[in-house]
C-alpha cells in the first residue's frame, strides 16, 4: 500500500498518460486488467482558461476510473494558477492534480511548458507552490531526468517540487532530448526512492513484466507506469499486478484471447468517438493487439489501411479466428 497525498493505492501499476490514446474509453479498457493509478490526456491551462470546447472534452471520467490524476500542462505560473482555480470550480471528479514536466514536444516545450520547466528550476519551485496552494486536492508532478545529457539535474527538481508541498513525483528516466527513443537512464537513477520524501513512479520502457521488476528493483520506486508497453498488450497489466501480489507469472494471451481484446476495446471506443473515428484510430492502435503473434502481417495491413467500419474489424478478426481453428489442432501459435 502506497499514498498520494491521503488517497491510499491499492495495486503498483499506474497507466501512463499518453495524448491521443489514454481516452477515457482506453483507460476504462484497461482498468480492468488491474490499473491503480490513471491519468487523463493532457490538459492544457490555456485550453482551460480560453474555454476550448475540445480541451474540455479531457475532462470527462468515469466512475469506475478512479484514483484518476487530471493532467494540465502549462509555461506560466499564472496560467497554471488561473486553471487550477477553474478546475476547481468545475468540481471535476479527478482525485489529484498532475503537472506535466516531462512533455519533450516542440509544440509544448515553445511555450515554456512540459520539459521546458526542468530548466527553470527555481521558477519552477514557485509556480508549483502557487499551484499546491490553489489546489483542494493532492498535487503531483511528472519529470525526464533533465534536458538533455548535459543537463542531468532530477535531484534538484524533485528537491523542488518536495519543497513546493508535492505529493508524489513520476519520473521517466530519459532526458527530452532522448524524446522516446535510447536507452532509459535507469544506470544514473539507482536507490532513487530512498533519496526521496514523497512516493516516487517510475517510467520508461516498460514492456514485459521483467521490465517491472528490473525497475522498482533498481529505483525502489512505489509504482511502476505502464505507457506504450499497454498498447495492444492490456494483460502486461495484470501480469505485472499479479507478481507483484502474488508472485505469480500469469501466461501471455492467445491469439484468440487479444482478439477479444481488440473487439472489448473497439467497442468503447466506439461508444465513446462513434463508429467512423474510432475505426480510423483502431488502424493504428488495433493493429498492435496483432504483434507478436506469427502470420498476422497481412491482416494488419488490412487494419491500417482499409478499415472503414465496424464491420470491416470483425471480418477481419472472424478471418484470423478461422485461420486459427485451420492451424495444427487449432490450438493457438505464439
Ligand atoms: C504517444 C505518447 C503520448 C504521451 N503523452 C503524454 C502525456 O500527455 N503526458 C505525459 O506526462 N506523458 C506522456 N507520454 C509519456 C508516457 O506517459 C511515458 O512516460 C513514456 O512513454 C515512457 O514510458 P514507456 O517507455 O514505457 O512508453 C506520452 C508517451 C507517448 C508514447
Amino acid at each position: 500500500m502506497w499514498k498520494i497525498g491521503s488517497i491510499e493505492i491499492e495495486g503498483k501499476v499506474v497507466l501512463g498518460p499518453m495524448a491521443g490514446i489514454t481516452t477515457l474509453a482506453y483507460r476504462d479498457f484497461m482498468k480492468d486488467f488491474g490499473v491503480a493509478v490513471s491519468y487523463t490526456e493532457m490538459v492544457s491551462d490555456c485550453g482551460l482558461i480560453y474555454k476550448n470546447e475540445a480541451t474540455y472534452k479531457y475532462l470527462e471520467l468515469s466512475l469506475k476510473d478512479h484514483p484518476i490524476g487530471l493532467q494540465l500542462f502549462g509555461g506560466k505560473k499564472e496560467t497554471l494558477v488561473k486553471a487550477v482555480h477553474l478546475v476547481e470550480s468545475l468540481k471535476c471528479a479527478s482525485d489529484f492534480l498532475d503537472i506535466n514536466l516531462g512533455c519533450p514536444m516542440p509544440k509544448v516545450t515553445r511555450s515554456g511548458a512540459g520539459s521546458a520547466w526542468l530548466k527553470r528550476v527555481d521558477e519552477l519551485k514557485q509556480a508549483m507552490t502557487a499551484v499546491v496552494e490553489a489546489s483542494s486536492k493532492p498535487v503531483t508532478a511528472k519529470i525526464r531526468i533533465g534536458w538533455d545529457v548535459a543537463s542531468i539535474n532530477f535531484m534538484d527538481t524533485i528537491r523542488a517540487l518536495e519543497d513546493a508541498g508535492v505529493s508524489m513525483i513520476c519520473v521517466h528516466a530519459r532526458t527530452t532530448s532522448q524524446i522516446y527513443s535510447g536507452v532509459p537512464r535507469y544506470d544514473l537513477i539507482g536507490d532513487l526512492r530512498l533519496k526521496m520524501k514523497v512516493p516516487l513512479v517510475i517510467s520508461g520502457d516498460i514492456f514485459t513484466l521483467d521490465d517491472a521488476i528490473r525497475a522498482l528493483t533498481l529505483t525502489k520506486a512505489d509504482a511502476v507506469m505502464v505507457a506504450r508497453g499497454s498498447l495492444g498488450h492490456p494483460r502486461l497489466v495484470s501480469q505485472i499486478d499479479t507478481y507483484l501480489k502474488t508472485g505469480i507469472r500469469l501466461p501471455d494471451p492467445t491469439l484468440t484471447e487479444q482478439l477479444q481484446y481488440l473487439l472489448d476495446f473497439a467497442y468503447r471506443l466506439i461508444e465513446l468517438k462513434g463508429e467512423k473515428l474510432a475505426i480510423r484510430e483502431l488502424r493504428g492502435i488495433g493493429t498492435h493487439f496483432l504483434t507478436g503473434y506469427p502470420g498476422m502481417r497481412k491482416y494488419k495491413g488490412e487494419m491500417s489501411s482499409s478499415m472503414e467500419t465496424l464491420s470491416d474489424l470483425e471480418r477481419i478478426v472472424n478471418q484470423i479466428r478461422q485461420s486459427v481453428l485451420t492451424t495444427q489442432d487449432g490450438v493457438d501459435k505464439l
